[in-house]
């Protein structure tokens, strides 16, 4: 059974406990056809990015929005964020609708929420858009203010990931990141920022994207090896590192990695649970994206409380790299996708600090 025309799917991914809320709006003036799943409130109001996207029809964009939003509320609760899991997703109009029209509606819809959803970018979407979106309610956050941190999370995605390769390599290949080979997919917002980190650090990439032109550029400015976006699953290396679209990893795909490591930003790399447990059964160690990609919605969350400063804010997704260790030690030789999502569910329960 598909599970993106799954009837049940409307309360819930087929399964699962069933989400709290789900709101549609529609704006005929903008072209505005958003859907906001919140998934839960337990640990606070439901906190994650929108998204703008072209789906294959409106099932689709509904599987993506319950499925992003559940896996917001095991982030946020994994971080230890007082905050449940949300997430928007904005069909895209056709080609030349107005943007700060379509934003602007959006930013009713999430008034309309009364504030149980706060919102943030994520895919497709940009800090001028989220701009839009304040003109209309307070309930968003990743905004730019002179002389204050904030804005942009990617900057903050591709530290966390960054330091949780590191630690993995060290725990469980015990090396360095220095001469190390890292194949990076996908060179957008937090991909490129990555490579820059992980270039730094002296690690060696093989880099691939769509965008044949930003492989070019990494490959001339970051001594990266650019390959076709087919060939970079099966590149040899230490480390895999997803950054572009979510389900990379699956049946075809997993028994192509000759990686070490499994760890990069992409939301849901995971097509489903099984293709975590056929890395394992073959040795890999995926390390899951709830888990080490918490850094931008860190840094939105604080930006949204008014707490802390840049400093502060690296510092605690810097302690991505602590919870890495706890779960390979919880772990123990199981696969570390079911025991993070079990992990996750324990939090998700606990009263937020
Ligand atoms: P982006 O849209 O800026 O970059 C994605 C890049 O992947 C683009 O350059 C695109 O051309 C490329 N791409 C798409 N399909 C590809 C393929 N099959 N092979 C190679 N390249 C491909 O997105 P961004 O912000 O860099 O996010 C990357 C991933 O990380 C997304 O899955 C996003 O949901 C996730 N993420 C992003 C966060 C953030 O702070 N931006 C926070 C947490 C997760």
């Amino acid at each position: 059974m598909d599970p993106a025309t799954d009837s049940t799917a409307l309360f819930g991914l087929p399964g699962e406990a069933p989400h709290e809320q789900l709101l549609l709006d529609a704006d005929a003036g903008s072209g505005l056809r958003s859907i906001s799943a919140i998934h839960s409130t337990a640990r606070g109001p439901a906190f994650g990015g929108c998204r703008l996207w072209h789906y294959a029809d409106d099932m689709a964009a509904l599987h993506d929005a319950l499925r992003l939003s559940q896996g917001m509320s095991l982030k946020n609760s994994l971080a230890g964020l007082p905050f449940g899991g949300g997430k928007a997703v904005l069909l895209r109009p056709a080609d030349g609708f107005d943007r700060a029209a379509l934003f602007a509606a959006f930013g009713r819809a999430v008034a309309r929420a009364g504030g149980h959803y706060i919102t943030a970018e994520d895919g497709g979407t940009t800090t001028a858009d989220m701009r839009q979106v304040q003109r209309e309610c307070a309930w968003v956050s990743g905004i730019p203010r002179a002389g204050a941190f904030g804005g942009d999370p990617s900057p903050r995605t591709a530290y966390g990931v960054f330091v949780a390769i590191e630690a993995a390599l060290r725990l469980q290949v015990g090396r360095a990141l220095d001469g190390a080979t890292v194949a990076v997919q996908g060179l957008g917002a937090v991909g490129l920022q990555l490579c820059e980190r992980l270039h730094a650090a002296g690690a060696r990439l093989v880099v691939a994207d769509v965008h044949a032109r930003r492989a070019a550029d990494a490959a001339a400015r970051l001594g990266a090896r650019g390959v076709g976006p087919d060939a970079l699953l099966a590149q040899p290396c230490d480390v895999l590192t997803p950054c572009a679209m979510g389900a990379a990893l699956d049946a075809r795909t997993v028994p192509q990695v000759r990686a070490a490591i499994v760890c990069g930003a992409a939301n849901n790399q995971l097509a489903t649970p099984e293709d975590g447990d056929a890395l394992h059964a073959r040795g890999v160690l995926y390390l899951p994206d709830d888990l080490v990609n918490a850094g931008g919605i860190v840094s939105v969350a604080r930006e949204y409380l008014g707490q802390g400063d840049e400093s502060a804010v690296m510092a605690e997704v810097a302690r991505i790299a602590d919870r890495v260790r706890e779960l390979l030690e919880r772990a123990a030789g199981q696969p570390p996708g079911r025991v993070a999502d079990a992990w996750a569910r324990e939090c998700l329960r606990e009263p937020a600090t």
